[in-house]
């Protein structure tokens, strides 16, 4: 069986930092190789992208390879993931047979596929990436499931690595108010990341929107492999105490998938509070502030915050780059990156 990027939980720390090195070197220059020359990667997207689409088609293109995107339903089959269903409804295609032909032509496949914020119990098992990874021969990339975005959560340790050094940071993972609710993938594998890199993580959430019990639980794991420390907290304004990092993220509570109306009315009151403005900045010590993007301006965090000094989110954007050429390099090539 081919070794995927699923989560970054089925990769060492030392895996880990190897990547982020490998992708250092390549940032700075020092590694222009170009390990996929004469193969292809597939991208398949069932959900819109700007950074992982465009950053993953350069990112081959630069390792000397060459990117095909599919999009089920559009460019190319809609796609069934489910084993032994009888396929006569609106579904052309199984996972089975479209992971493994796409796999004679194309040396690894980078798949996204959200959550669809219908069934929690279902969807935490990320059943479309399960399939993918089960049936496909060559490396499957997870480029965004219902539970992990582990090539974000890289490029978030890149830039904490880059703007602050190495060792364990004070990081905060906040919540913040946003019109709608949103899957869970980027604040599960940012923390999890976190604490397997080994910082002190504050994850901070009104009550409701607590992350995935299980994954909690192995983020605590990972941290107490570190040395390191988690705690969560309600309180908006004390977690910014004393932080390095600021990462703010929406994301739904899953007492409600399935009702994205109750958790609209449940989240209402938290406008305007949980939101990253100056005067929470100003608790920090002298904190970066972080976001995946794309971010609602002025929801999530003020425009002041943004478009601060403090701020790294563009950065942070540039990095999955650089992350996903050491990730491909790794997989596809079996480089060091
Ligand atoms: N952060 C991120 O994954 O961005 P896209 O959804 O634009 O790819």
């Amino acid at each position: 069986m081919p070794k995927h990027f699923l989560t970054t939980a089925d990769w060492t720390r030392e895996e880990l930092e190897g990547l982020l090195d490998a992708a250092l070197r390549r940032k700075r220059g020092e590694d222009t190789s170009r390990p996929l020359e004469g193969r292809s990667v597939g991208l398949v997207f069932f959900n819109p992208s700007l950074r992982t689409r465009a950053s993953m088609q350069v990112g081959a293109y630069e390792l000397g390879g060459n990117a095909v995107v599919l999009e089920p339903g559009g460019t190319s089959w809609t796609l069934e993931h489910r084993e032994g269903v009888v396929m006569d409804g609106d579904k052309t295609e199984h996972v089975s047979e479209f992971v493994r032909v796409l796999g004679r032509y194309c040396s690894g496949v980078g798949v996204r596929t959200f959550a669809a914020l219908r069934d929690w119990k279902e969807e935490r098992r990320d059943p479309v990436l399960a399939a993918f990874a089960k049936h496909s021969e060559v490396p499957v990339i997870n480029l965004e499931s219902a539970m992990h975005h582990p090539c974000q959560s890289m490029a978030d340790m890149l830039t904490v690595r880059e703007k602050l050094g190495r060792g364990r940071k004070r990081v905060l993972m906040t919540w913040a108010w946003h019109p709608k609710p949103l899957p869970m993938a980027v604040p599960n594998s940012f923390a999890l990341a976190a604490a397997q890199m080994g910082h002190d993580l504050t994850i901070a959430h009104p009550p409701g929107y607590e992350l995935d019990e299980e994954l909690v639980a192995e983020i605590n794991g990972r941290a107490f492999d570190a040395g390191s420390t988690v705690r969560v907290t309600h309180d908006v304004e004390e977690a910014f105490d004393g932080a390095e990092v600021v990462y703010a993220k929406s994301w739904g509570s899953s007492e409600f998938y399935g009702s994205p109306q109750e958790d609209v009315e449940e989240r209402a009151p938290y406008r305007g509070e949980w939101i990253v403005d100056a005067e929470k900045m100003r608790r920090t010590d002298g904190a970066l502030f972080m976001h995946c993007l794309p971010v609602r301006r002025n929801c999530i965090v003020t425009d002041e915050v943004i478009d601060s000094p403090a701020s790294v989110v563009i950065d942070e954007a540039e990095n999955r780059l650089h992350v996903q050429k050491a990730i491909m390099a790794r997989l596809i090539a079996g480089g060091g990156g």
